[in-house]
């Protein structure tokens, strides 16, 4: 049983493979956390001690002394009574009341985990998951909020969510529901790992010591965002790689939110995460529940590359959904960095013809497809195919590219409407704007009120009127431009608080017809590249593009960083062009490959240009992926070296056997008279012989997974702007190996 409850301590013990994590129904019936960590043999309550400290408010149903909520470590702490920290929950009930006290009131443990409605979940419908359902109530009103944990063994994880019940009579308005807190002891001996960034340089690893305040990682641009990322780490300050405990958290939600890590006064620290207040209230009427998205909770005492490895499979394995998430997923070439808006049914055709001849499976016709699009200033909104620009039908144009042997795969931009466009003419109402001001445009474009039933309807039909007119088998779905103007024409001024979230519920809800009713399509999340990079979309799509940066070397570092929270298989990642779009830096084409062959695969340059040779290195290269796609996407992933700290990037993968391994290396920086790089890899088997090669060539023989992983192979040292390398390891067939 991964959930205990013991009765006469009144402590629930959630254990996983390698953790547990235990809470208390405590004095005064709050409740309290115990511990989370590395599995624990009994309860850790005889540690816990209550303190009712110097200037901290004290519950009046307890004698004097007992405790004082500012000092307690609680699981879902309210607002108005005496904690001073960063509260889940902040409620304003009719009388204009604004304090909540919440109380353990039942609870019951149950398998099989129910989806939540609306919403991405992880493990949905996952029958053999443990659920643990405490409820709290407030001790004056008729308000309750019901904790949601589910536990996963073997990912060592843990969800979070909270369902929020007002049954007063009247409604109230909330104004802070977030999914978790985990309050921890000794906070000063932690530091928290947050991935911010920008636009083009997208989560950047920043890991800060706590000191006294609030550390956060946060979004209120109405989506994940490209400067922030809804998962985080606390960790120890020595944790490494391998070394060293460390807890992740991670929502699986796309909107506004906040992730934080508080350290108060007395050195104990709060990490909470879920939607960020700043605009947010929702009503309750009686009989009415607000549930909050759901997090997932992690911990390893064995370093980062554990609890990546955690994420990983909770992702890849529990939250991706549909035919493609654990299937290897067509080589493409997308038009976008090949041709921009400047294609016509030839074009096309040219590059599909040779694409074919480099191997690459997919065309995917990018943005200009429809209305009269050929800049950014138009037409969004308008998803009719332009048959004058494509030479006819999209139907037509994919039989000419199913007919060179390539899939066919489709650009758009939903959320979003020109004010140049047939349905901006037709519904300028559907549009985020306040009364009276003129909304804030981006990228020439403006929001759609995703909130508005009749808005998600109107792309329902027009999207799979599209994906139904043609033999079209992937979409990528964009979204170019953060919120503003966040105002609904369809809300009452009391629930213009609400919009944000609702928002997000309608691209959910719109998310879920489509992939349900073009299950075989693969679909490709993408937000100006990588801003809506999280677990809420990856629900929906098993890949998102990871930035629109696709420079070799810069894309080392976005996707070294990305890589902890996230596997490379929903990693997005493209050959471009030789001199970069986004940097004007030449690299190698061997160099765009290896960095882009382990994540979801594809290529992004015009290859009707290349030379016969390069098509046929091309060849070469997609065929090399083909043999070793499996390993990607479903192996286990090591960052070998740091490219912030290290000349020579490296990473690896190895099968789940530890039979077979890859390394990819890039030299992305040298200097006169330098050593070799040694990297020292990791999982394979100790007493195990392996042959190693180096991109082709054998280099060695019968070498122990023992020495590979304490000795190291080494990579020589080019004078070469950007070179890159990779390595196959294999174990011997002898029956003398084991
Ligand atoms: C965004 C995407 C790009 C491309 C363009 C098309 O910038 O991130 O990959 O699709 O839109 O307009």
């Amino acid at each position: 049983m991964s959930i205990t409850y013991f009765e006469d301590k009144r402590v629930f013990s959630l254990d996983t493979a390698g953790t547990t994590y235990q809470m208390q129904i405590g004095k005064g019936d709050y409740l309290v956390h115990l511990y989370y960590g590395e599995r624990l043999e009994g309860t850790a309550e005889s540690v816990y001690t209550y303190n009712a400290n110097i200037y901290c408010p004290e519950p009046m149903d307890l004698p004097p002394g007992t405790l004082s909520p500012n000092m307690l470590m609680l699981e879902y702490p309210a607002s108005g009574t005496g904690d001073y920290r960063t509260p889940c929950i902040d409620v304003i009930f009719a009388d204009g009341s604004r304090a909540l006290d919440l109380r353990y009131s039942a609870h019951r443990i149950y398998s099989g985990k129910q989806p939540i409605e609306g919403m991405p979940s992880a493990f949905a419908g996952e029958k053999d998951i443990q659920v643990l359902e405490i409820t709290l109530k407030d001790t004056v009103k008729d308000f309750y909020v019901t904790l949601v944990y589910s536990v996963s063994e073997d990912t060592d994880s843990i969800t979070r969510s909270a369902y929020i019940l007002n049954k007063e009579p009247e409604p109230v308005v909330l104004k802070s529901a977030l999914s978790c807190c985990v309050d921890i002891y000794g906070g000063r001996e932690y530091d928290l790992v947050r991935f911010m960034g920008r636009a083009l340089m997208e989560r950047e690893l920043i890991r800060t010591p706590l000191t006294q305040g609030k550390l956060s990682s946060e979004s209120v641009q109405g989506l994940s965002g490209h400067s922030s990322n809804p998962f985080i780490v606390m960790c120890g300050k020595n944790t490494d790689e391998k070394n060293g405990d460390c807890m992740g958290v991670m929502l699986i939600y796309s909107g506004n939110f906040t992730a934080s890590a508080e350290l108060e006064p007395h050195g104990n620290a709060r990490v909470t995460a879920g939607i960020h207040p700043y605009g947010f209230s929702w009503r309750l009427d009686n009989g009415e529940t607000f549930c909050t998205p759901e997090a997932v909770i992690s911990y390893s005492s064995y370093g980062f590359t554990r609890l990546s490895d955690n994420f990983h499979r909770i992702i890849r394995e529990h939250i991706c959904r549909g035919s493609y998430s654990l299937k290897r997923r067509p080589v493409l070439l997308n038009s976008w960095e090949a041709l921009i808006y400047d294609f016509d049914y030839d074009k096309l055709m040219s590059l599909a013809d040779a694409a074919s001849d480099c191997g690459i499976e997919m065309l995917v016709l990018d943005d200009g497809w429809f209305g009269k699009r050929n800049a950014d200033d138009c037409s969004l909104g308008d998803w009719i195919p332009n048959e004058k620009k494509l030479g006819g039908t999209l139907a037509n144009l994919a039989a000419g590219v199913n007919e060179r042997g390539l899939k066919f795969g489709l650009w758009f931009e939903p959320e979003m409407i020109s004010r140049d466009s047939d349905l901006y003419r037709a519904h300028p109402d559907w549009c985020l704007q306040c009364p009276g001001r003129t909304p804030a445009e981006c990228r020439n474009q403006l929001v759609l009120d995703m909130s508005r039933p009749e808005v998600c309807e109107y792309l329902y039909n027009s999207i799979s009127a599209v994906l139904s007119s043609a033999n079209i088998e992937y979409v990528k779905w964009d979204m170019n431009r953060p919120l503003t103007d966040v105002y609904s024409a369809k809300l009452p001024p009391d629930r213009q608080g609400e919009l944000y979230h609702r928002y997000v519920l309608g691209l959910y809800g719109l998310l879920d017809r489509l992939t349900s009713d073009f299950e075989n399509v693969l679909f490709e999340g993408c937000a100006s590249g990588g801003g809506r990079f999280d677990a809420g979309m990856l629900y929906y799509f098993p890949q998102i593009w990871c930035s629109d940066n696709s420079d070799a070397v810069d894309r080392l570092f976005i996707q070294y960083n990305t890589s902890f929270g996230y596997p490379m298989s929903a990693v997005s990642a493209h050959v471009s062009p030789a001199k970069s779009h986004q940097t004007e830096r030449s690299m190698p084409l061997e160099t765009r490959w290896i960095t882009a062959m382990t994540g979801a695969f594809g290529y992004e340059l015009n290859v009707t240009l290349l030379s016969p040779e390069e098509r046929k290195e091309i060849l070469r290269q997609t065929d090399f992926y083909r043999e070793y796609a499996d390993l990607f996407l479903k192996g286990r992933y090591f960052r070998l070296n740091d490219p912030n700290k290290n000349d020579v990037a490296a990473w690896e993968f190895i099968s789940d056997n530890g039979e077979t391994a890859f390394v990819g290396a890039v030299q992305r920086h040298f200097s006169p008279n330098n050593c070799p790089a040694v990297l020292r890899l990791s999982g394979l088997l100790s007493g195990a012989c392996y042959d190693v090669s180096e991109a082709g060539r054998q280099i060695l023989t019968g070498v122990t997974g023992d020495v590979l992983m304490k000795t190291g192979i080494t990579v020589k040292y080019r004078r070469e702007e950007y070179p890159a390398t990779y390595f196959i390891i294999t174990k011997e067939k002898s029956v003398n190996n084991e």
